[in-house]
């Protein structure tokens, strides 16, 4: 008997099983495979990609999807206009390639073809693309630096590869941490992350400017399930408790907390009310320019 599940297997056990209920639900693992798309199309980590890529890449067209699984990020793009390639090695009908095919028929979507590859081994002609866009992906790269070499080869000129939730560790302790925290870890054993440094050394290495780098907490990109609104209310509450403490004289003056809320967003964002290592593999995102 095999000591571990395929991914696929993995998905079909936790939709099976309440514990799992939530994240079935925020990772748009659902049985339903047009409600994964409807969640994913309007949540706020996809409203908030698109802006980003908007700003950096306004006349792209061209969307190479890698590592696409059940095909959210892809058809949503699909359904925005984009032409989308989308590649993923998983044939699989629940969360791979398969999964796709039923969505294009779904949606009766023209602007989107399907191929079932590894990233370190696509066959695309050089500098086709606008935009290479891999979301929760790079992490599972079986060889970073060649992975990362072919996005970068199939880009254009001047187009952008963006990286969206990868996660990140920073050294064997961390790494460890984040694969013992992992809920489907001990299921599949796929799990794998790297620093990042090593991302975006292979980033430079294969040709890439890299133009931003998104922390944990810098966006809702990485930090979703935990929506914006959540996020600013929890460091309003952490603040309004400090400022109470050592203001108590001030508490009846509103206008007073609101100066102190704006000078401490001024020098320290949310720095030491949300800290991205008490999380376990915390995800980053790139975006990086071929030069
Ligand atoms: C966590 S899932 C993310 C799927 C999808 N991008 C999403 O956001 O829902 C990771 C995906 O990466 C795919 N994958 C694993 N290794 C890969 C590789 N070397 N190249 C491309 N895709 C890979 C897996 O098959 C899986 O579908």
């Amino acid at each position: 008997m095999k000591d571990k599940m395929t991914w696929e297997e993995t998905i079909i056990h936790i939709r099976q099983e309440p514990e799992f209920k939530d994240l079935v639900e925020k990772a748009y693992f659902e049985e339903d495979l047009p409600l994964n798309i409807e969640r994913f199309r309007h949540s706020e980590e996809f409203i908030a990609t698109l802006q980003l890529i908007q700003a950096y890449q306004p006349q792209g067209k061209k969307v190479l999807d890698i590592g696409c699984g059940n095909g959210i990020s892809s058809i949503a793009f699909a359904l925005n206009g984009y032409e989308v390639t989308a590649v993923e090695p998983d044939s699989s009908l629940t969360i791979g390639a398969g999964a796709i095919r039923q969505l294009v028929q779904h949606y009766q979507l023209q602007n989107i073809e399907v191929f079932e590859a590894f990233a370190e081994d696509i066959k695309f002609p050089d500098q086709t693309y606008d935009i290479v866009y891999v979301r929760q992906a790079m992490h599972h790269a079986y060889d970073l630096d060649k992975f990362i070499a072919e996005c970068a080869r199939v880009l254009k000129k001047g187009g952008i590869l963006v990286t969206i939730r990868d996660h990140v560790v920073f050294d064997e302790a961390d790494k460890q941490w984040f694969l013992e925290s992992h809920p489907l870890q001990k299921y599949y054993g796929g799990e794998n992350a790297f620093s990042p440094t090593e991302y975006k050394n292979a980033m430079q290495k294969a040709g890439l400017e890299v133009l931003k780098e998104l922390k944990h907490y810098d966006s809702v990109i990485n930090y979703f399930p935990l929506s914006t609104t959540a996020f600013q209310a929890e460091i309003r509450r952490v603040r309004q408790s400090i400022f109470a403490r050592r203001f108590a004289w001030a508490v009846y003056i509103p206008l007073l907390f609101e100066l102190f809320n704006w000078y401490l967003d001024k020098k320290t964002g949310y720095t030491g009310i949300f800290d991205e290592m008490a999380v376990a593999g915390r995800m980053y995102s790139y975006i990086a320019k071929k030069i």
